[in-house]
């Protein structure tokens, strides 16, 4: 789901090969709304780690368009994320690339440092970094399970970390929001659904629940919100072996009670959301995004 770090990118040829498959068998599309001209972000400063590709990009474009300055963190393939700085950058937001790969303490703190002294501050911390590497427990490296977790939920806890070290030093800015900062954990359906074959992918969102929560709990006080998004099957480079071929899409939908696939503006959308004062009160809170994947859809028809 989230900005894989070493995944491939698909073939824009490919996205819209799999959008004619849909339309030739006259199953449902998403439909997507013009991007918001509502700045409800205007003047806040936000970091979206894993966001050359994916959700990672989708979210870092949509808070650019909500008038959000964006630093668009990765890891490979600098292109990719340049072309996001320049999509932001045609928001009319201010926007630069930082590779820094999550895992690694010192490189968290250099790109919060560096941020601090380009944008002055940071707002919104998007926790969207992620991976997966998958295989049957019986079959599952160490190095796998080790990989997947530093990734998915140690590269959230530094992150987060430093982020509410500023949050906390610098206090509300009352200018841009009523909150002194918002952090935002992109975590899975996969935080409640157990998935076999891919237990360190699970765990490390499961582990992501908790360590939002408990966050959440702690630095309530100092009016910094945490929160997270759960997407479900969105059309990215990760899954798409789930989504790639119409067979592979029509056995997904199995899992969609809404019967289409989640974009990646989906996501983009409930990030600004969640990063506005429009969800003030929200704290501590998984916002499912899945089209109804977590509604236990193999009861549609029994039980
Ligand atoms: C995974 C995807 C998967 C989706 C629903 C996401 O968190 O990264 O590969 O399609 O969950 O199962």
């Amino acid at each position: 789901m989230n900005a894989p770090m070493t995944m491939p990118t698909p073939e824009l040829s490919h996205e819209s090969l799999m959008r004619d498959h849909l339309r030739a068998e006259n199953l449902p599309q998403a439909v997507m709304p013009a991007p918001p001209i509502n700045k409800v972000l205007r003047g806040q400063k936000a970091l979206v780690t894993g966001a050359n590709s994916g959700i990672g990009k989708a979210v870092a474009i949509a808070l650019a368009h909500a008038g959000a300055d964006v630093v668009v963190n990765y890891v490979s393939r600098p292109e990719a994320a340049e072309e996001v700085v320049q999509e932001a950058t045609h928001c009319g937001a201010e926007a630069y690339a930082h590779r820094a790969d999550v895992r690694k303490e010192d490189e968290v703190q250099a790109m919060f440092k560096t941020m601090i002294q380009e944008f002055g501050t940071i707002d919104i911390l998007v926790n969207n970094a992620g991976l997966q590497k998958d295989a049957p427990i019986d079959q599952m490296t160490l190095a796998d399970w080790q990989f997947v977790l530093d990734v998915n939920l140690t590269g959230q806890f530094l992150c987060s970390r430093e982020a509410i070290r500023e949050f906390k030093r610098r206090g509300i800015r009352k200018e841009v929001s009523c909150a002194a900062g918002k952090v935002i954990c992109m975590s899975s359906v996969h935080e409640v659904i157990p998935w076999a074959g891919h237990v360190n992918y699970a765990a490390s969102k499961g582990g992501v629940m908790l360590m939002m929560k408990s966050i959440a709990q702690e630095v309530a006080p100092h009016r910094i919100r945490v929160n997270s998004v759960a997407p479900g099957a969105i059309r990215t480079p990760i899954n798409m072996e789930a989504w790639g071929t119409p067979e592979a899409y029509r056995e997904l939908m199995k899992l969609i009670p809404y019967k289409r696939i989640g974009e990646p503006e989906d996501i983009g959308r409930a990030a600004v959301w969640l990063a506005s004062d429009d969800s003030d009160y929200i704290h501590g809170a998984t916002i499912f995004v899945d089209g109804g994947m977590t509604l236990y859809p193999g009861f549609e028809t029994g039980g």
